[in-house]
C-alpha cells in the first residue's frame, strides 16, 4: 500500500502545524485535518489562523486548497483515509482516580471509537498525541472490539516540536521517532510512515523502535528537558546568595560537551502545556508500578518549578519593602515563552495571581497573548488591566517585571519607561534579557535571576 490519504484528528498546536508541513512536503498525499471545534476549523480556513507560529502562514498558504484541507466532517474523512493521525489533547485529569496527575485519555478513546465506526478499510492509526506508555494496547483493544471488520495497525509517532519554533523544528527535526509492533504487519506499517517522512527528513534521523519505547521516550524527553531548567533554577538562588552569576555558571558547565549548552537558561520557571503535564503523567505511571523513589525523584522537578515562581514573587514583595498593596506592577510578557500566543501553564499566570493576592494593581502587556490572558485572569479584574502598549503598561508603575523573553522587550526605551515610573523604580528581570548595568545606570533598582542585584537603595 502507498499512502494517498492522511487524516489527522485534532487541529490544535500540534495537529495543525505538523500536518500542514506533511502536506507541504508531500504534494502527492491528500492531508485532511479534522476537528470538532467549528470555530477552530473556520480559523484554519481563513486568513487569520487560530495559532500564532512564525512561518506557519506561508506553509498553510502553499498547501491549503492544493492537498491540505481543514474540515469538521470527521466521519466522512475517516472513511476515505489510509492513515489516521490522532493529535487530540491529553490534559491532566481533573476528576476521579488519578486526578491532578494522570493523563485524561477520554478524547483519545473517543477517537478510537469514531475510527472503528467509520473506517472503510484496514488502517494505520498513528498516535501523535503524547500518551502514557502502553496506551497503544488500550487503543488496539477498542479498535478491534466487537465485530470490527478491519485491521488497525497502531504506531506511536510522538511530536517533539516546541512552540515558537514549530515550523523550523518540523522542517528540520533532530529526529523523527516511530514505534510499532515488531512483527511483519507492524514493520510494514512503520515503513509506510517512514516513507512519508522520508520526503524531507534524512533517513539517519528517522528512528524506529518498539511501540513502548516510543511512547515512553516522549515523556522522558520532556522530563529531561524540564529537569535541566529546574536544575539551573535551583542553582540560580544559590548564585543570588553567593555573588556567582548563573549566566556565567551555565556557560561554564555548558561548554562541557557531556553537559551541552541548551536548556540552561535560568528563568522565572518553565511553562507550557507539556512539561508539567507529562512529568505528572510519568510520576503517576511510576507510582502505578510501585516505583515510589522514582516517582518522588521526577516530582521534584515540578516542585522546584513551583518554588521558582513563588520565589520570584516573594523576592519582589520583600524587596519592595514587604508590601505591594495598591502599588502598580507592570508585567511585560504573559505567554509561556517568546514567539507564541500560548499561555498554558505560563509562569506569568502564577505570578500575576500571587501579586493580586497581595492587592497589587497589575498591568499586563504581551504582543500576542492578551486574548488568552483575559480568560486566564478572569475574576481578577479588580486588580488587573490588560495593556497592549508596553510603555502605557509601565506608566506610573512602581515595578516592571519581565516574564517572557520577547525580543521587543530587549529594545524598549527604558529611559522613557524609567521617567514615567514612580520612584524608587524597580525592575525584576525574570528572563535575564535586558542589560542590567545600563538599566541600573538609568536609575532602576535591578533584580535579575541568579545574579547579584544592582540597587541604589
Ligand atoms: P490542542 O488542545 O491545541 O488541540 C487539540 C484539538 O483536538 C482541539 O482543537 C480539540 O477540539 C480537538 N479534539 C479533541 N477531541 C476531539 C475529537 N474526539 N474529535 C475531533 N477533535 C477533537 O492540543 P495540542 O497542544 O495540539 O496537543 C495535542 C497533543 O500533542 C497532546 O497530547 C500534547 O501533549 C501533544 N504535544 C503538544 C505539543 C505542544 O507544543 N503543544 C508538543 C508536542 C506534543
Ligand atoms: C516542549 C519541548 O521542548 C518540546 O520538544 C515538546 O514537543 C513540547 O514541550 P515547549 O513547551 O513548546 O516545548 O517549549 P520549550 O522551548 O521546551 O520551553 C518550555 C518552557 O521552558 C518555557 O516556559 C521556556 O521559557 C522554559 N525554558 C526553556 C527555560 O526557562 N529555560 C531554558 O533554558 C529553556
Amino acid at each position: 500500500m502507498s499512502i494517498k490519504n492522511i487524516v489527522c484528528i485534532g487541529a490544535g498546536y500540534v495537529g495543525g502545524p505538523t500536518m500542514s508541513v506533511v502536506a507541504q512536503k508531500c504534494p502527492h498525499i491528500n492531508v485532511t485535518i479534522v476537528d470538532l471545534n467549528q470555530a477552530r476549523i473556520d480559523a484554519w480556513n481563513s486568513d487569520s489562523l487560530p495559532i500564532y507560529e512564525p512561518g506557519l502562514e506561508a506553509v498553510v498558504q502553499e498547501a491549503r486548497g492544493r492537498n491540505l484541507t481543514f474540515s469538521t466532517d470527521i466521519e466522512g474523512n475517516i472513511a476515505k483515509a489510509d492513515m489516521v493521525f490522532v493529535s487530540v489533547n491529553t490534559p491532566t485529569k481533573t476528576f476521579g482516580k488519578g486526578a491532578g496527575v494522570a493523563a485524561n485519555l477520554e478524547f483519545i478513546e473517543k477517537c478510537a471509537r469514531t475510527i472503528r465506526a467509520n473506517a472503510s478499510k484496514d488502517l494505520i492509526v498513528v498516535e501523535k498525541s503524547t500518551l502514557p506508555v502502553r496506551t497503544a494496547e488500550t487503543l488496539e483493544k477498542i479498535l478491534h472490539a466487537g465485530d470490527s471488520k478491519y485491521h488497525f495497525e497502531i504506531l506511536s509517532n510522538p511530536e517533539f516540536l516546541a512552540e515558537g519554533t514549530a515550523i523550523t523544528d518540523l522542517h528540520d527535526p533532530d529526529r523523527v521517532l516511530i514505534g510499532g509492533r515488531q512483527n511483519d504487519l507492524g514493520k510494514a506499517a512503520i515503513q509506510e510512515l517512514v516513507d512519508v517522512y522520508a520526503n524531507w527528513v534524512p533517513n539517519e534521523r528517522i528512528l524506529t523502535t518498539n511501540t513502548w519505547s516510543s511512547e515512553l521516550s516522549k515523556l522522558v524527553a520532556n522530563a529531561f528537558l524540564a529537569q535541566r531548567v529546574s536544575s539551573i533554577n535551583a542553582i540560580s538562588s544559590l548564585c543570588e546568595s553567593t555573588e556567582a552569576d548563573v549566566g556565567e555558571v551555565s556557560r561554564a558547565i555548558g561548554m562541557d560537551s557531556r553537559i551541552g549548552s541548551k536548556f540552561l537558561k535560568a528563568s522565572v520557571g518553565f511553562g507550557g502545556s507539556c512539561f508539567k503535564k507529562d512529568i505528572l503523567n510519568l510520576v503517576y505511571i511510576c507510582r502505578t508500578y510501585g516505583l515510589t523513589a522514582e516517582a518522588d525523584y521526577w516530582e521534584q522537578v515540578i516542585l522546584m518549578n513551583d518554588h521558582q515562581q513563588s520565589r520570584f514573587v516573594d523576592k519582589l514583595v520583600g524587596t519592595m519593602f514587604n508590601t505591594v498593596s495598591d502599588k502598580k506592577i507592570a508585567v511585560l510578557g504573559f505567554a509561556f515563552k517568546a514567539d507564541t500566543g500560548d499561555t498554558r501553564e505560563s509562569p506569568a499566570i502564577h505570578v500575576v495571581q500571587e501579586l493580586c493576592e497581595e492587592h497589587a494593581r497589575v498591568s499586563v502587556s504581551d504582543p500576542q497573548a492578551l486574548g488568552y490572558a483575559k480568560t486566564d485572569l478572569a475574576g481578577l479584574e479588580e486588580f488587573v488591566t490588560l495593556e497592549e502598549d508596553p510603555y502605557k503598561a509601565c506608566e506610573g508603575a512602581d515595578a516592571v517585571c519581565i516574564l517572557t523573553e520577547w525580543e521587543l522587550y530587549k529594545d524598549l526605551d527604558y529611559k522613557r519607561i524609567f521617567d514615567s515610573m514612580n520612584k524608587p523604580a524597580f525592575l525584576f528581570d525574570g528572563r535575564n534579557i535586558v542589560n542590567h548595568q545600563e538599566l541600573y545606570d538609568l536609575g532602576f533598582n535591578v533584580y535579575p535571576i541568579g545574579k547579584g542585584e544592582l540597587s541604589h537603595l
